[in-house]
């Protein structure tokens, strides 16, 4: 049998996050939305998967999502039910007789589980996964059973004429998934055990990310001639040369904007700032701040810098701590979350020769 997923991206997100909706941020080195989608389109039955998001806010937030031809992008509505209600709707001609919903806020879900439901949607026309809960349970002064209460998760599997009609007839009522539909009409739901991991990300601590902790690393060296300027770590240093470069060559810029971007596998800077005119003899310092910007849109903060520059010459006693006051400034951190370490190669190569200076960075990045 061929199926339709539908997978359910069109939320804010609000109790999760202020700032960006929970699909688009990053769990693993992925967005989240991305995990479901991997995940259905590698199923062979599922022909067809409906993305349904907020397009303005999926634009604004130059969502990249995991690239597959089944896929097509449609607009959402203002609650949940409103997008499903649209991606059934624009199943209409169709002949999918069997749907497969799925909250993208859900990135757990496992292959066997998805299996599962597939292989009893064929005699059911709605299967539901469930788990018990661990907690006493409450309602009205009364304890329930807790054997008997369960919560449901999605993917949740129909026959796609009879959730289309179910959602026309209850087009003005409250419903907060699928399977209520068909419970509000006693209909016959087919539960099967669903998957304690199989989380719906919804609260602020759901995903304990604040000890995510990932690292980047970053590297550079200009050369070293008379008649420039030496700009390191956006300080203008006195010397007597001073380093070449298609913007104004300040490898520790360079260096520091790169490992905050590996950190996050966010690219790296020749693709972002690349050798062209518009950055042509431009501060390295309005790179820094787009990157900071980004870092912020992204929700992420730097936990600290280390930084190493490699000069022969000048000595760099003086100029240590105004290079790395003036970086805390603009990564916007704390002065104490900032090292900066100058070395020499005594007199060794290229860089012991004053031909060039280089640098090297590590940056410890993390979810906010
Ligand atoms: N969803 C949707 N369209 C809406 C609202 C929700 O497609 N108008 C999706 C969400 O993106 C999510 C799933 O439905 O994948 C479950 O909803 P929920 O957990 O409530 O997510 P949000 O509505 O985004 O979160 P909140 O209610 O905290 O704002
Ligand atoms: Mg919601």
């Amino acid at each position: 049998m061929n199926y339709c997923a539908i997978i359910l991206a069109a939320g804010k997100g609000h109790r999760y996050l202020k700032t960006i909706p929970k699909q688009y941020t990053v769990l693993d080195n992925e967005l989240i939305l991305n995990h479901s989608l991997k995940i259905f389109s590698e199923i062979n039955s599922i022909k067809k998967i409906i993305l349904v998001v907020d397009k303005p806010e999926f634009n604004k937030f130059k969502v990249q999502i995991f690239k597959n031809k089944k896929i097509k992008i449609i607009q959402g509505g203002k609650e949940r039910k409103d997008s499903v209600f649209l991606a059934l709707n624009k199943l209409r001609k169709n002949k999918f007789k069997k749907v497969i919903i799925h909250d993208a806020a859900r990135p757990f879900i496992k292959r066997n589980l998805i299996n599962k439901i597939l292989k009893l949607s064929k005699k059911n026309d709605a299967v539901i996964p469930c788990i018990t809960n661990t907690d006493t349970i409450v309602f009205k002064n009364k304890i329930l059973e807790r054997k008997k209460v369960f919560s449901i998760q999605t993917p949740q599997c129909f026959s796609y004429k009879k959730i289309f009609l179910l959602h026309k007839e209850f087009k003005s009522d409250k419903f907060s998934d699928e399977s209520s539909l068909f419970f509000f009409k006693n209909l016959k739901v087919k539960k099967i055990k669903g998957d304690y991991n199989n989380i719906k990300i919804t609260l602020r601590n759901d995903l304990n990310l604040n000890n995510k902790i990932s690292y980047g690393i970053g590297y550079d060296i200009h050369k070293l001639e008379e008649n420039y300027k030496l700009y390191l770590g956006g300080v203008n240093i006195p010397h007597t040369m001073g380093t070449v470069g298609h913007s104004d060559g300040d490898p520790v810029i360079h260096a520091l904007i790169d490992s905050i971007l590996g950190s996050k596998k966010l690219g790296d800077i020749g693709t972002l700032f690349p050798n062209n005119k518009k950055f042509k003899n431009k501060r390295s310092t309005l790179f820094l701040k787009e990157i900071i910007n980004l870092l912020k849109f992204k929700n992420y903060k730097i936990n600290n810098i280390d930084i190493n520059i490699i000069a022969q010459k000048p000595s760099l006693k003086k100029y240590k701590k105004i290079i790395s006051n003036n970086l805390a400034k603009i990564c916007n951190i704390n002065k104490n979350q900032i090292s900066v370490k100058g070395k020499t190669t005594d007199r060794l190569g290229n860089i012991g020769k004053n031909k060039s200076i280089a640098c090297e960075v590590i940056t410890s990045v993390s979810n906010n």
